[in-house]
Protein backbone atom coordinates (compact mmCIF):
# COMPACT_ATOMS: atom_id res chain seq x y z
CA UNK A 1 0.00 0.00 0.00
CA UNK A 2 1.24 3.42 -0.29
CA UNK A 3 0.50 6.72 1.25
CA UNK A 4 1.32 10.53 0.48
CA UNK A 5 3.25 12.72 2.61
CA UNK A 6 2.29 16.58 2.19
CA UNK A 7 4.28 19.61 3.54
CA UNK A 8 1.52 21.90 2.97
CA UNK A 9 1.82 26.19 3.29
CA UNK A 10 2.90 26.45 -0.43
CA UNK A 11 0.60 28.81 -3.03
CA UNK A 12 0.57 26.83 -5.53
CA UNK A 13 1.28 28.17 -9.39
CA UNK A 14 1.82 26.46 -12.98
CA UNK A 15 -0.19 24.94 -15.43
CA UNK A 16 -1.77 21.23 -15.86
CA UNK A 17 -3.81 19.41 -18.41
CA UNK A 18 -7.05 17.69 -17.05
CA UNK A 19 -7.54 14.33 -17.96
CA UNK A 20 -10.58 12.55 -19.62
CA UNK A 21 -13.70 12.31 -17.77
CA UNK A 22 -14.05 8.87 -15.60
CA UNK A 23 -18.04 9.11 -14.90
CA UNK A 24 -18.09 9.33 -19.09
CA UNK A 25 -15.16 6.95 -19.70
CA UNK A 26 -16.83 4.31 -17.76
CA UNK A 27 -20.15 4.04 -19.16
CA UNK A 28 -18.86 4.49 -22.85
CA UNK A 29 -16.58 1.54 -22.21
CA UNK A 30 -19.84 -0.35 -21.25
CA UNK A 31 -21.33 0.73 -24.66
CA UNK A 32 -18.80 -0.91 -26.65
CA UNK A 33 -20.71 -4.47 -25.85
CA UNK A 34 -23.46 -2.49 -27.69
CA UNK A 35 -21.29 -2.31 -30.86
CA UNK A 36 -20.74 -4.92 -34.11
CA UNK A 37 -17.06 -3.84 -34.34
CA UNK A 38 -13.91 -1.99 -32.47
CA UNK A 39 -14.36 1.29 -30.37
CA UNK A 40 -11.51 3.75 -30.89
CA UNK A 41 -11.46 5.81 -27.57
CA UNK A 42 -9.14 9.22 -27.20
CA UNK A 43 -8.15 11.00 -23.53
CA UNK A 44 -9.69 7.81 -21.84
CA UNK A 45 -8.01 8.64 -18.26
CA UNK A 46 -5.26 6.80 -16.51
CA UNK A 47 -7.36 5.28 -13.96
CA UNK A 48 -7.73 2.42 -11.25
CA UNK A 49 -11.72 2.46 -12.32
CA UNK A 50 -10.46 2.23 -15.91
CA UNK A 51 -8.24 -0.92 -15.24
CA UNK A 52 -11.19 -1.98 -13.25
CA UNK A 53 -13.38 -2.20 -16.50
CA UNK A 54 -11.41 -3.51 -19.00
CA UNK A 55 -10.61 -6.20 -16.77
CA UNK A 56 -14.30 -6.62 -16.35
CA UNK A 57 -14.57 -6.81 -20.08
CA UNK A 58 -11.78 -8.89 -21.02
CA UNK A 59 -13.54 -11.48 -18.32
CA UNK A 60 -16.39 -11.17 -20.78
CA UNK A 61 -14.31 -11.85 -23.63
CA UNK A 62 -13.70 -8.20 -25.00
CA UNK A 63 -10.32 -7.40 -26.14
CA UNK A 64 -8.68 -4.08 -26.40
CA UNK A 65 -5.07 -2.55 -27.25
CA UNK A 66 -3.82 0.84 -24.89
CA UNK A 67 -1.41 2.89 -28.33
CA UNK A 68 1.38 4.44 -27.14
CA UNK A 69 -0.09 7.71 -28.44
CA UNK A 70 -2.61 7.16 -25.00
CA UNK A 71 -5.78 5.99 -27.83
CA UNK A 72 -7.64 2.90 -26.54
CA UNK A 73 -9.03 0.58 -29.08
CA UNK A 74 -11.94 -2.23 -26.84
CA UNK A 75 -13.80 -4.90 -28.62
CA UNK A 76 -16.49 -6.17 -27.04
CA UNK A 77 -18.46 -7.26 -30.08
CA UNK A 78 -18.28 -10.73 -29.36
CA UNK A 79 -18.97 -11.47 -25.42
CA UNK A 80 -17.92 -15.47 -24.42
CA UNK A 81 -19.40 -14.32 -21.31
CA UNK A 82 -22.43 -12.96 -19.75
CA UNK A 83 -22.37 -12.73 -16.34
CA UNK A 84 -20.52 -9.85 -14.71
CA UNK A 85 -18.66 -11.63 -11.55
CA UNK A 86 -18.63 -10.34 -7.88
CA UNK A 87 -15.23 -10.10 -7.81
CA UNK A 88 -15.06 -7.37 -10.02
CA UNK A 89 -18.28 -6.05 -9.72
CA UNK A 90 -17.79 -5.43 -5.96
CA UNK A 91 -14.94 -2.97 -6.62
CA UNK A 92 -16.25 -0.92 -8.80
CA UNK A 93 -20.33 -0.01 -8.59
CA UNK A 94 -20.37 1.44 -12.29
CA UNK A 95 -20.00 -2.52 -13.65
CA UNK A 96 -24.35 -1.70 -13.04
CA UNK A 97 -23.98 -0.25 -16.47
CA UNK A 98 -23.26 -4.01 -18.41
CA UNK A 99 -26.63 -4.57 -17.63
CA UNK A 100 -28.20 -2.47 -20.18
CA UNK A 101 -26.19 -3.44 -22.70
CA UNK A 102 -25.76 -7.10 -22.36
CA UNK A 103 -29.57 -6.93 -22.35
CA UNK A 104 -29.77 -5.23 -25.55
CA UNK A 105 -27.61 -7.24 -27.82
CA UNK A 106 -27.91 -10.78 -25.98
CA UNK A 107 -30.93 -10.98 -24.81
CA UNK A 108 -29.59 -12.23 -21.27
CA UNK A 109 -27.25 -10.87 -18.43
CA UNK A 110 -26.29 -11.82 -14.81
CA UNK A 111 -24.73 -8.97 -13.07
CA UNK A 112 -23.65 -9.42 -9.79
CA UNK A 113 -25.41 -6.80 -7.12
CA UNK A 114 -22.31 -3.99 -6.58
CA UNK A 115 -23.40 -3.65 -2.98
CA UNK A 116 -22.82 -0.45 -1.08
CA UNK A 117 -19.76 1.67 -0.62
CA UNK A 118 -18.42 4.23 2.00
CA UNK A 119 -20.95 7.29 0.93
CA UNK A 120 -24.04 5.08 1.07
CA UNK A 121 -26.02 2.04 0.14
CA UNK A 122 -26.09 2.65 -3.34
CA UNK A 123 -28.96 0.35 -4.57
CA UNK A 124 -30.20 -0.30 -8.15
CA UNK A 125 -34.03 -0.55 -7.93
CA UNK A 126 -34.18 2.37 -10.50
CA UNK A 127 -31.82 0.49 -13.26
CA UNK A 128 -33.85 -2.73 -12.80
CA UNK A 129 -37.98 -1.06 -12.66
CA UNK A 130 -37.04 0.94 -15.97
CA UNK A 131 -35.11 -2.20 -17.52
CA UNK A 132 -38.39 -4.25 -16.41
CA UNK A 133 -40.56 -0.96 -18.14
CA UNK A 134 -38.99 -1.91 -21.47
CA UNK A 135 -40.07 -5.64 -21.26
CA UNK A 136 -37.11 -7.64 -19.49
CA UNK A 137 -37.81 -10.05 -17.02
CA UNK A 138 -35.50 -9.19 -13.94
CA UNK A 139 -34.97 -12.00 -11.00
CA UNK A 140 -32.19 -11.00 -8.06
CA UNK A 141 -31.23 -14.26 -5.94
CA UNK A 142 -27.71 -15.62 -4.51
CA UNK A 143 -26.46 -11.33 -4.91
CA UNK A 144 -26.84 -11.73 -8.86
CA UNK A 145 -28.84 -9.91 -10.92
CA UNK A 146 -30.53 -12.29 -13.47
CA UNK A 147 -31.97 -10.34 -16.90
CA UNK A 148 -34.03 -11.85 -19.85
CA UNK A 149 -35.81 -10.40 -22.74
CA UNK A 150 -36.27 -11.79 -26.24
CA UNK A 151 -36.46 -8.08 -27.46
CA UNK A 152 -36.45 -4.73 -25.43
CA UNK A 153 -39.63 -2.64 -26.61
CA UNK A 154 -39.68 1.34 -26.64
CA UNK A 155 -41.80 2.30 -23.31
CA UNK A 156 -42.17 5.25 -21.57
CA UNK A 157 -39.56 5.49 -18.34
CA UNK A 158 -40.65 7.87 -16.03
CA UNK A 159 -37.54 7.76 -12.68
CA UNK A 160 -39.27 8.61 -9.22
CA UNK A 161 -35.25 10.17 -8.87
CA UNK A 162 -32.61 11.06 -10.72
CA UNK A 163 -29.53 9.09 -10.92
CA UNK A 164 -27.08 9.17 -13.61
CA UNK A 165 -26.16 5.89 -14.15
CA UNK A 166 -29.85 4.18 -14.31
CA UNK A 167 -30.38 6.76 -16.98
CA UNK A 168 -27.02 5.57 -18.53
CA UNK A 169 -28.55 1.73 -18.66
CA UNK A 170 -32.08 2.50 -19.96
CA UNK A 171 -30.08 5.44 -22.44
CA UNK A 172 -27.88 2.28 -23.80
CA UNK A 173 -30.40 -0.75 -23.64
CA UNK A 174 -33.19 1.70 -25.52
CA UNK A 175 -30.59 2.34 -28.85
CA UNK A 176 -31.47 -1.70 -30.18
CA UNK A 177 -34.61 -1.72 -28.29
CA UNK A 178 -37.67 -1.90 -30.75
CA UNK A 179 -39.69 1.00 -30.55
CA UNK A 180 -39.09 4.28 -29.10
CA UNK A 181 -38.04 5.26 -25.73
CA UNK A 182 -38.82 8.42 -23.73
CA UNK A 183 -36.80 8.52 -20.45
CA UNK A 184 -38.64 11.33 -17.90
CA UNK A 185 -36.84 13.06 -14.96
CA UNK A 186 -33.09 11.75 -17.07
CA UNK A 187 -30.38 13.07 -15.17
CA UNK A 188 -28.31 16.00 -16.92
CA UNK A 189 -25.01 15.41 -16.47
CA UNK A 190 -22.20 16.50 -19.13
CA UNK A 191 -21.33 12.78 -19.10
CA UNK A 192 -24.75 11.52 -19.77
CA UNK A 193 -24.43 13.56 -23.13
CA UNK A 194 -20.53 12.78 -24.10
CA UNK A 195 -22.09 8.86 -23.97
CA UNK A 196 -25.04 10.04 -25.77
CA UNK A 197 -23.40 11.95 -28.33
CA UNK A 198 -21.03 8.55 -28.76
CA UNK A 199 -23.49 6.64 -29.30
CA UNK A 200 -25.49 8.33 -32.19
CA UNK A 201 -21.85 8.49 -33.42
CA UNK A 202 -22.27 4.41 -33.43
CA UNK A 203 -25.71 5.02 -35.33
CA UNK A 204 -27.83 5.39 -32.49
CA UNK A 205 -30.98 7.79 -32.54
CA UNK A 206 -31.12 9.88 -29.53
CA UNK A 207 -31.97 13.49 -29.08
CA UNK A 208 -32.65 15.30 -25.88
CA UNK A 209 -29.80 14.13 -24.13
CA UNK A 210 -28.73 16.83 -21.27
CA UNK A 211 -32.12 17.44 -20.75
CA UNK A 212 -34.94 15.90 -18.36
CA UNK A 213 -36.64 14.11 -21.56
CA UNK A 214 -34.76 11.65 -23.49
CA UNK A 215 -35.65 9.86 -27.14
CA UNK A 216 -34.21 7.24 -28.31
CA UNK A 217 -35.71 5.34 -31.49
CA UNK A 218 -34.12 1.79 -31.49
CA UNK A 219 -32.35 0.75 -34.31
CA UNK A 220 -30.61 -2.93 -35.63
CA UNK A 221 -26.78 -2.30 -35.23
CA UNK A 222 -24.63 -0.01 -33.80
CA UNK A 223 -21.24 0.63 -35.34
CA UNK A 224 -17.34 0.72 -33.42
CA UNK A 225 -16.48 4.95 -34.25
CA UNK A 226 -13.57 6.51 -33.11
CA UNK A 227 -14.49 9.08 -29.87
CA UNK A 228 -12.58 11.66 -27.55
CA UNK A 229 -13.71 11.35 -24.01
CA UNK A 230 -15.04 15.23 -22.80
CA UNK A 231 -12.87 16.14 -20.00
CA UNK A 232 -13.46 15.97 -16.08
CA UNK A 233 -15.04 18.47 -14.58
CA UNK A 234 -14.29 17.45 -10.93
CA UNK A 235 -10.80 16.50 -11.35
CA UNK A 236 -10.57 20.05 -12.67
CA UNK A 237 -12.62 21.52 -10.15
CA UNK A 238 -10.37 19.80 -7.41
CA UNK A 239 -7.11 21.22 -8.90
CA UNK A 240 -8.84 24.50 -8.80
CA UNK A 241 -9.80 24.61 -5.51
CA UNK A 242 -6.38 23.51 -4.60
CA UNK A 243 -4.84 26.98 -5.95
CA UNK A 244 -7.55 28.32 -3.94
CA UNK A 245 -7.17 26.93 -0.99
CA UNK A 246 -3.48 27.82 -1.12
CA UNK A 247 -3.69 31.89 -2.51
CA UNK A 248 -2.05 30.35 -5.52
CA UNK A 249 -2.61 30.84 -9.34
CA UNK A 250 -2.77 28.17 -11.64
CA UNK A 251 -3.87 27.31 -15.44
CA UNK A 252 -5.87 24.37 -16.17
CA UNK A 253 -5.78 22.86 -19.66
CA UNK A 254 -7.94 20.86 -21.78
CA UNK A 255 -10.62 21.94 -20.13
CA UNK A 256 -14.91 22.69 -20.63
CA UNK A 257 -15.92 25.28 -18.34
CA UNK A 258 -19.41 25.31 -19.79
CA UNK A 259 -19.85 22.07 -17.68
CA UNK A 260 -18.65 24.12 -15.27
CA UNK A 261 -20.41 27.12 -13.88
CA UNK A 262 -21.82 26.01 -10.38
CA UNK A 263 -18.42 25.35 -9.20
CA UNK A 264 -16.86 28.39 -10.64
CA UNK A 265 -19.98 30.62 -9.56
CA UNK A 266 -18.92 29.13 -5.81
CA UNK A 267 -15.37 29.86 -6.33
CA UNK A 268 -16.10 33.40 -7.81
CA UNK A 269 -18.06 33.87 -4.51
CA UNK A 270 -15.26 32.50 -2.12
CA UNK A 271 -12.91 35.45 -3.41
CA UNK A 272 -11.33 33.68 -6.41
CA UNK A 273 -10.63 35.93 -9.85
CA UNK A 274 -11.09 33.64 -12.91
CA UNK A 275 -10.81 33.15 -16.73
CA UNK A 276 -12.07 30.61 -18.81
CA UNK A 277 -11.71 30.38 -22.49
CA UNK A 278 -12.70 27.78 -25.06
CA UNK A 279 -10.64 24.83 -23.62
CA UNK A 280 -8.79 26.23 -20.43
CA UNK A 281 -9.49 28.06 -17.09
CA UNK A 282 -6.89 30.21 -14.86
CA UNK A 283 -7.82 30.91 -11.21
CA UNK A 284 -5.84 33.53 -9.16
CA UNK A 285 -6.46 33.66 -5.37
CA UNK A 286 -3.74 36.71 -5.45
CA UNK A 287 -2.61 35.59 -1.74
CA UNK A 288 -5.90 36.39 -0.18
CA UNK A 289 -7.68 33.83 2.19
CA UNK A 290 -11.07 32.40 0.89
CA UNK A 291 -14.40 33.69 1.95
CA UNK A 292 -16.96 31.03 3.27
CA UNK A 293 -19.48 29.89 0.76
CA UNK A 294 -22.64 27.97 1.59
CA UNK A 295 -23.32 24.93 -0.47
CA UNK A 296 -25.99 22.59 -0.95
CA UNK A 297 -25.68 19.74 -3.61
CA UNK A 298 -28.26 18.75 -5.79
CA UNK A 299 -28.50 16.93 -9.34
CA UNK A 300 -26.90 18.87 -12.30
CA UNK A 301 -26.73 21.56 -13.29
CA UNK A 302 -27.04 22.41 -9.73
CA UNK A 303 -24.18 22.14 -7.11
CA UNK A 304 -22.49 18.40 -8.01
CA UNK A 305 -21.90 16.11 -4.75
CA UNK A 306 -18.76 15.13 -6.18
CA UNK A 307 -17.08 18.77 -4.90
CA UNK A 308 -19.12 18.32 -1.57
CA UNK A 309 -15.94 17.31 0.63
CA UNK A 310 -13.57 19.45 -1.63
CA UNK A 311 -15.71 22.94 -0.78
CA UNK A 312 -15.46 21.77 2.76
CA UNK A 313 -12.23 21.86 2.85
CA UNK A 314 -11.87 25.19 1.08
CA UNK A 315 -14.43 26.55 3.87
CA UNK A 316 -12.71 25.31 6.71
CA UNK A 317 -9.93 27.95 6.35
CA UNK A 318 -12.48 30.44 4.92
CA UNK A 319 -13.20 33.94 6.32
CA UNK A 320 -16.77 32.87 8.42
CA UNK A 321 -18.85 30.49 9.04
CA UNK A 322 -20.74 28.30 5.75
CA UNK A 323 -23.17 25.46 5.67
CA UNK A 324 -22.77 22.54 3.26
CA UNK A 325 -25.78 20.32 2.90
CA UNK A 326 -25.26 17.14 0.74
CA UNK A 327 -29.05 15.64 -0.54
CA UNK A 328 -27.45 12.54 -2.33
CA UNK A 329 -26.10 10.25 -0.90
CA UNK A 330 -26.48 9.86 3.06
CA UNK A 331 -23.27 9.11 4.23
CA UNK A 332 -21.32 11.77 2.44
CA UNK A 333 -18.77 13.45 5.03
CA UNK A 334 -16.54 10.67 5.97
CA UNK A 335 -14.06 13.29 5.14
CA UNK A 336 -15.65 15.26 8.77
CA UNK A 337 -13.64 13.67 11.59
CA UNK A 338 -10.18 13.69 9.26
CA UNK A 339 -10.41 17.27 8.70
CA UNK A 340 -11.47 17.74 12.14
CA UNK A 341 -8.49 16.44 13.54
CA UNK A 342 -6.17 18.97 11.47
CA UNK A 343 -7.98 21.90 13.92
CA UNK A 344 -11.02 22.46 11.43
CA UNK A 345 -14.36 23.75 13.53
CA UNK A 346 -17.03 21.18 11.76
CA UNK A 347 -20.42 20.30 13.35
CA UNK A 348 -22.47 17.86 11.93
CA UNK A 349 -26.05 18.63 11.61
CA UNK A 350 -28.14 15.49 10.14
CA UNK A 351 -26.92 16.17 5.80
CA UNK A 352 -25.63 19.45 6.96
CA UNK A 353 -22.24 20.26 8.31
CA UNK A 354 -21.43 23.87 9.80
CA UNK A 355 -17.85 24.89 9.07
CA UNK A 356 -16.79 27.72 10.89
CA UNK A 357 -13.39 29.13 8.99
CA UNK A 358 -10.28 28.97 11.28
CA UNK A 359 -6.58 31.05 10.28
CA UNK A 360 -4.58 27.68 9.78
CA UNK A 361 -4.32 23.75 9.93
CA UNK A 362 -1.85 21.39 11.50
CA UNK A 363 -0.79 18.84 9.34
CA UNK A 364 -1.98 14.86 10.67
CA UNK A 365 -1.49 11.39 9.89
CA UNK A 366 -4.95 11.17 7.73
CA UNK A 367 -7.10 8.13 6.73
CA UNK A 368 -8.78 7.85 3.12
CA UNK A 369 -11.80 6.55 2.93
CA UNK A 370 -13.80 7.25 -0.33
CA UNK A 371 -12.84 9.31 -3.76
CA UNK A 372 -13.84 12.45 -2.99
CA UNK A 373 -13.45 12.45 0.74
CA UNK A 374 -10.05 11.85 -0.12
CA UNK A 375 -9.32 14.60 -2.34
CA UNK A 376 -10.44 16.46 0.37
CA UNK A 377 -7.66 15.47 2.64
CA UNK A 378 -5.09 16.11 0.23
CA UNK A 379 -6.31 19.89 -0.06
CA UNK A 380 -6.79 20.84 3.23
CA UNK A 381 -2.89 19.33 3.88
CA UNK A 382 -1.81 21.55 0.92
CA UNK A 383 -2.87 24.41 3.10
CA UNK A 384 -1.50 22.80 6.57
CA UNK A 385 1.26 23.97 8.48
CA UNK A 386 3.89 21.10 8.62
CA UNK A 387 3.17 17.56 7.44
CA UNK A 388 0.28 15.55 6.32
CA UNK A 389 0.38 11.64 5.55
CA UNK A 390 -3.09 10.50 3.82
CA UNK A 391 -3.40 6.13 4.12
CA UNK A 392 -5.11 4.15 1.37
CA UNK A 393 -4.23 6.57 -1.60
CA UNK A 394 -6.01 3.99 -3.94
CA UNK A 395 -9.10 5.69 -2.77
CA UNK A 396 -7.31 8.72 -4.96
CA UNK A 397 -6.28 6.78 -7.53
CA UNK A 398 -9.89 5.63 -8.68
CA UNK A 399 -10.41 9.05 -10.10
CA UNK A 400 -7.28 10.83 -10.18
CA UNK A 401 -4.27 10.32 -12.76
CA UNK A 402 -1.18 10.63 -10.70
CA UNK A 403 -2.45 13.58 -8.39
CA UNK A 404 0.75 14.16 -6.67
CA UNK A 405 2.57 14.37 -10.36
CA UNK A 406 0.50 17.24 -11.15
CA UNK A 407 0.13 18.94 -7.70
CA UNK A 408 4.30 18.60 -7.97
CA UNK A 409 4.16 20.40 -11.70
CA UNK A 410 1.86 22.97 -9.47
CA UNK A 411 5.12 23.31 -6.77
CA UNK A 412 3.34 21.48 -4.37
CA UNK A 413 5.77 19.54 -1.81
CA UNK A 414 4.43 15.92 -1.76
CA UNK A 415 5.80 12.43 -2.03
CA UNK A 416 3.90 8.79 -2.59
CA UNK A 417 5.64 7.01 -0.70
CA UNK A 418 5.23 2.67 0.37
CA UNK A 419 3.65 1.91 3.41
C1 LIG B 1 -23.03 8.66 -10.41
O1 LIG B 1 -23.25 7.65 -9.46
C2 LIG B 1 -21.53 8.96 -10.35
N1 LIG B 1 -20.78 7.75 -10.71
C3 LIG B 1 -21.16 9.41 -8.94
O2 LIG B 1 -19.77 9.74 -8.96
C4 LIG B 1 -21.98 10.65 -8.60
O3 LIG B 1 -21.67 11.06 -7.28
C5 LIG B 1 -23.48 10.33 -8.73
O4 LIG B 1 -23.76 9.84 -10.06
C6 LIG B 1 -24.38 11.53 -8.46
O5 LIG B 1 -24.08 12.55 -9.31
C7 LIG B 1 -20.63 7.45 -12.02
O6 LIG B 1 -21.12 8.14 -12.90
C8 LIG B 1 -19.82 6.23 -12.34
P1 LIG B 1 -27.07 8.16 -8.76
P2 LIG B 1 -24.68 6.88 -9.44
O7 LIG B 1 -27.73 6.94 -9.28
O8 LIG B 1 -25.25 6.86 -10.79
C9 LIG B 1 -30.16 6.85 -5.43
C10 LIG B 1 -17.60 9.77 -8.11
O9 LIG B 1 -17.14 10.24 -7.05
N2 LIG B 1 -30.47 5.68 -6.27
O10 LIG B 1 -27.15 9.42 -9.57
O11 LIG B 1 -24.48 5.60 -8.73
C11 LIG B 1 -28.72 6.83 -4.89
O12 LIG B 1 -28.64 6.05 -3.72
C12 LIG B 1 -18.89 9.00 -8.09
O13 LIG B 1 -17.07 9.91 -9.23
C13 LIG B 1 -31.48 4.83 -5.87
O14 LIG B 1 -32.11 5.01 -4.83
O15 LIG B 1 -25.53 7.84 -8.52
C14 LIG B 1 -28.46 8.29 -4.64
O16 LIG B 1 -29.00 8.66 -3.39
C15 LIG B 1 -19.41 8.81 -6.69
N3 LIG B 1 -31.76 3.76 -6.66
C16 LIG B 1 -29.25 9.00 -5.76
O17 LIG B 1 -30.19 8.02 -6.24
C17 LIG B 1 -31.10 3.51 -7.83
O18 LIG B 1 -31.44 2.52 -8.52
C18 LIG B 1 -28.42 9.47 -6.94
O19 LIG B 1 -27.53 8.40 -7.27
C19 LIG B 1 -30.08 4.38 -8.21
C20 LIG B 1 -29.78 5.47 -7.42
Amino acid sequence: MYKLVIKGGVPLSGTINIAGSKNAALPILFASILADGPLKLNNTPHLSDVSTTLRLLMDMGAEFILESDNSLFINSAKLTKLTAEYNLVKTMRASILTLGPMLAKYGEAKVSLPGGCAIGTRPVNLHLKALEDLGASIEVKGGYIYAKAKQLIGANVHFEQVSVTATENILMAATLAQGTTTIHNAAQEPEIVDLANCLINMGANISGAGTAVINIKGVKTLSGITHSVCPDRIEAGTYLIAAAITGGKITLKHTRYQSMRAIIDKLIEAGAEIECDKSSITLDMKGQRPKAVNIRTSAYPNFPTDMQAQFCALNIIADGQASITETIFENRFMHIPELSRMGADLTLEGNTVIAKGVKSLTGANLMATDLRASASLVLAGLAAQGTTTIERVYHLDRGYETIEEKLKLLGANIERIQD
